[in-house]
């Protein structure tokens, strides 16, 4: 059993991410934390509560954070996302309230609490990670492993340099990068490999009414590729917590990262140097792509159990 604390922007593949950590019977979904990022924090925040009620997971935490960057102003993705963040999903309103504890002290309460048990993940701007580390640095101490959806050794998605999550908030990032702990980066690079495409889609079809109500709608979104051989959404997130409970679907490159921060054209771009000889980052390359959907979609069944 791997138990994973996610902390997240929900978010198209953000929900997607949370149904495989609830899904995967391997996975111990611990708890939830939420930053503002693809939309504005009551939006992430009301997202995964609405997910948790919806998808059952109603004993497992779920604690707001950061709901700006570190220094620079907040841009959304709602372009991407929807203006609620999660497409055209209507899921009931939710009953039950998020946890009174900060993210930050819910993400330092529970490694504390379980040293080398959990796996952190993060799959969003990485604001409430910096705060955390700023607060308690012994954090690379206690976590089983540390994975982030995030960055790109080629090119970005927000602007020619940078990819989402690290745009967001670069200087959360570099505090992160240079925390002394593994980064294991899931990088676009690597994301761009899982496409939902019509095939795709069309076994997620078969997930019955979670198929219909939410993996279909959520995954059908966006379109992240559109070329003559390959269309669709990517599902980045899902792939951080697919490393987790799969590491032997990604083959993987250790990297020095640095951040770019100052970067008139390049703030936000992760810079990645594979041959570097003190390398602070993992950075999963390959996919094992039938494998991964396999993986995923085989999960995602197991949770459409419970929908019926
Ligand atoms: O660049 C992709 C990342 O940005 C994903 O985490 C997506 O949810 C958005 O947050
Ligand atoms: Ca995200």
């Amino acid at each position: 059993m791997r138990k994973i604390l996610l902390d997240c922007d929900p978010g198209l593949d953000d929900a997607l991410a949370l149904l495989l950590a609830h899904g995967d019977p391997e996975i111990e979904l611990v708890a939830v934390t939420t930053v503002g990022g693809n939309v504005a924090l009551p939006n992430t925040t009301r997202n995964a509560l609405q997910l948790r009620e919806y998808l059952g997971f109603t004993t497992v935490p779920v604690a707001a954070g950061a709901a700006v960057p570190l220094v620079r102003a907040a841009e959304d993705a709602a372009h991407v996302h929807g203006a609620e963040g999660l497409g055209n999903v209507v899921l009931p309103l939710p009953t039950l309230p998020a946890s009174t504890q900060h993210a930050v002290d819910l993400i330092i309460g529970t490694l504390r609490s379980n040293p080398g048990q959990v796996h952190l993940v993060a799959t969003g701007p990485l604001t409430n990670i910096a705060l955390a580390l700023q607060q308690e640095p012994r954090l690379p101490e206690w976590v089983a492993s540390f994975v982030i959806m995030g960055g790109s050794f080629t090119r970005g998605n927000t602007t020619p340099a940078a990819e989402y999550n690290i745009f967001a908030d670069p200087e959360a990032a570099a505090i992160v990068f240079d925390a002394g702990w593994q980064v294991v980066m899931v990088g676009l690079d690597l994301t761009l490999q899982a496409i939902a495409t019509a095939p795709i889609v069309a076994r997620m079809q078969n997930l019955g009414r979670l198929g219909e109500e939410l993996v279909v709608p959520l995954s059908t979104f966006w379109n992240d590729v559109e070329t003559a051989e390959l269309t669709g959404q990517a599902v980045h997130d899902v792939c951080a917590v697919a490393y987790i409970a799969r590491p032997g679907l990604f083959t993987s490159r250790p990297a020095r990262v640095d951040i770019e921060t100052t970067g008139t054209f390049t703030a936000g771009m992760t810079v990645v140097d594979f041959d570097s000889t003190s390398p602070n980052a993992l950075v999963p390359v390959r996919l094992d792509v039938d494998g991964f959907w396999d993986y995923t979609l085989g999960a995602y069944a197991i949770a459409a159990e419970e929908i019926k």
